[in-house]
């Protein structure tokens, strides 16, 4: 009879039967067939009858038990809290452009992308950047070759825009741009920037202002006064800066806003003419307004922290906090 055999050592009562004998007794089977005498068969056949029956109820006896075993061992309270478990954040730079993004969204304005690497033509050409301006020069700009240019602002997306399209034209595009800036508190020569442009029939400076003190008071709240001062670009004409009032001081004067109460935020103006023309726009029909802010400075002013390189030193006690 060909059982399987048992490994291990099997005890019955004060009996501790090896394997060994569990294999004798299944050659036992075979051997018995060949006992003639009647009296000696049955006898036999009823040792090992008993075997056979001691064997199995052992077998479960010690099946009972290591499932006995698992069970109290092998318990889990699914009513225990779990571990903690440490979902990443938004960088605080991704959190600012989703939320320009938002603003922008919400005014009816079209999100577009722009290219990092460009040329000579899209960077400086087509922004009506004269020859000799010093942002030409490669100790201003990272050159990979005389015509190809990472790009030093968003500003090139406007030309892009325009050369693909027909105005109307309502578009953002934020991303990284490269400068060769040594870094210090206040430069990286890798940085962000949001671009704006709009481009109808009638719009004006008066436009430009409201969409940008729209865009201050959703990123430095109700409470902050905005200043706009002129300046200079060769893309704009006129051409201003916007300034926000200090954090700090509220406009009183201190250290941080360098004792005159306000922080420069970015660039803006109306598209020159010579822009609408480049891109074939009829500078007599169209007009329109662009600005251009880098998002680290807004993160700097929010949040007053005195380092801007901090945005790059993945130290978590300092990425954690927004
Ligand atoms: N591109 C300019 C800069 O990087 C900012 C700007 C954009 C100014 C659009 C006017 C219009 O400083």
């Amino acid at each position: 009879m060909a059982r399987a055999i048992w490994s291990g050592s099997i005890s019955f009562g004060l009996l501790n039967v090896p394997v060994k004998l569990y294999s004798a007794v299944a050659r036992r089977s075979i051997a018995l067939r060949e006992v003639r005498d009647r009296e000696t068969g049955m006898a036999l056949n009823a040792v090992r009858e008993r075997l056979e029956a001691a064997i199995d109820a052992r077998a479960d006896e010690l099946a009972r038990d290591e499932l006995d075993r698992r069970l109290r061992e092998e318990v889990v309270d699914v009513t225990l809290p779990s571990d903690a478990y440490h979902r990443g954040g938004l960088h605080l730079i991704t959190q600012i452009r989703r939320e320009v993004e938002d603003v922008f969204l919400g005014l009816g304005y079209r999100v577009v992308d722009g290219r990092e690497v460009g040329t000579t033509h899209y960077n400086f050409d087509g922004l009506n950047f004269p020859e000799g301006h010093p942002a030409r020069s490669p100790l201003a700009s990272l050159f990979l070759d005389e015509r190809t240019v990472l790009r030093t602002e968003t500003s090139p997306s406007q030309v892009r825009t325009m050369e693909a399209q027909e105005p109307p034209v309502y578009v953002v595009s934020l991303g990284r741009c490269y400068r060769r800036d040594t870094p210090d508190a206040t430069h990286t020569p890798i940085f962000h920037q949001v671009e704006g442009l709009a481009v109808d029939e009638g719009i004006t400076l008066a436009d430009l202002t409201g969409t940008l003190d729209f865009l201050l008071r959703a990123l430095f709240g109700e409470s902050r006064r905005t200043e706009f001062r002129s300046h200079y670009f060769p893309f704009t004409e006129p051409s201003i800066e916007a300034y926000v009032s200090c954090h700090v001081c509220d406009g009183d004067g201190c250290g941080v806003c360098r004792h005159s109460g306000w922080i420069e935020v970015g660039g803006a103006g109306m598209v020159d003419p010579a822009l609408f023309e480049f891109v074939g726009y009829d500078p007599e029909r169209w007009s329109g307004f662009a600005f251009g802010w880098g998002l680290e400075r807004i993160a700097m002013l929010r949040h007053e922290f005195p380092d801007l390189r901090e945005l790059w030193r993945n130290d978590l006690r300092f990425a954690r906090q927004f």
